[in-house]
């Protein structure tokens, strides 16, 4: 029986995040440049939003940049910004095909026009899919995330549009970029690494976490349904005890 055969499809993880971590160590290992190891990773964007809405996840966001990566060299930084928009206009077709609605999270403003107003596109040209939503994390930073939304909260206390009383997890919710989106229920890190990295800090509160070895340009479907076959294999509590699930 494949790994595909033996998931059971009424219990699949309803928004899958991923930090896709490895590029440059893959590119190493071959003796080839940290950017060819990006360009790779984009075949597994690819394998990967496309097993994703095959199978039936609802809502799937990638890690693609954090607010750090502008920290980097700027050829790597100009490199990822290219293959951005590359991509962008290349997988319009296969989003409008599987039915995927673009979104973005992060400090969009950040990005150089180009990019954003190719991503501004695409995401108007998808807004009426329905199958699955793609959310592609890009100066991406949750404690930033958490910063302004205790701003707005705070500004909205101050001028008696809500009560201090009235602040609960819904209305936290409601000023994150991920408004629109569930809790993640698993987070997926690829290259062995296993830490959060500044990534839907909140939003995690109760996702099961999965690490794995494989880095991110080689982790293909067979992968992807691994994890969730290890996400199938474990009893989600949320703080309860196994005998008041069963
Ligand atoms: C981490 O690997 C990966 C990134 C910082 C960028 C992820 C980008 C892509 C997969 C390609 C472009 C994405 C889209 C959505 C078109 P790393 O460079 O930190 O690897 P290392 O830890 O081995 O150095």
């Amino acid at each position: 029986m494949t790994l595909k055969d033996q998931l059971n499809l009424d219990r699949l993880p309803k928004h899958v995040a991923i930090i896709m971590d490895g590029n440059g160590r893959w590119a190493k290992q071959k003796g080839l440049v940290r950017v060819i190891g990006h360009e790779n990773g984009t075949k597994s964007v690819r394998e990967v939003v496309e097993a994703s809405a095959e199978i039936g996840v609802k809502f799937l966001t990638l890690y693609a940049f954090s607010t750090e990566n502008w920290q980097r060299p700027k050829i790597e930084v100009q490199t990822l910004m290219k293959l951005l928009v590359k991509s962008l206009k290349k997988e319009i077709k296969t989003l409008q095909d599987n039915k995927i609605r673009l979104a973005a999270i992060g400090c969009l403003n950040d990005l150089p026009t180009k990019a954003r107003k190719e991503l501004e596109f695409v995401m108007e040209q998808t807004k009426t899919n329905n199958h699955m939503v793609l959310t592609l994390a890009l100066s991406y930073g949750s404690r930033e995330e958490l910063i302004q939304m205790v701003k707005e909260v705070s500004h909205k206390v101050k001028n008696n549009i809500i009560s201090e009383e009235s602040i609960d997890d819904s209305i936290i919710n409601k000023h994150l970029y991920t408004q629109e989106l569930p809790d993640v229920d698993l987070l997926i890190r690829t290259s062995g690494e296993q830490r959060i990295s500044n990534f839907l800090l909140w939003q995690i509160a109760y996702a099961e976490l999965y690490f794995t070895s494989v880095l991110w340009p080689d982790f293909n479907k067979e992968n992807l349904y691994e994890a969730f076959l290890d996400y199938q294999n474990r009893e989600r509590r949320f703080g309860k005890t196994s005998e008041q699930l069963n």
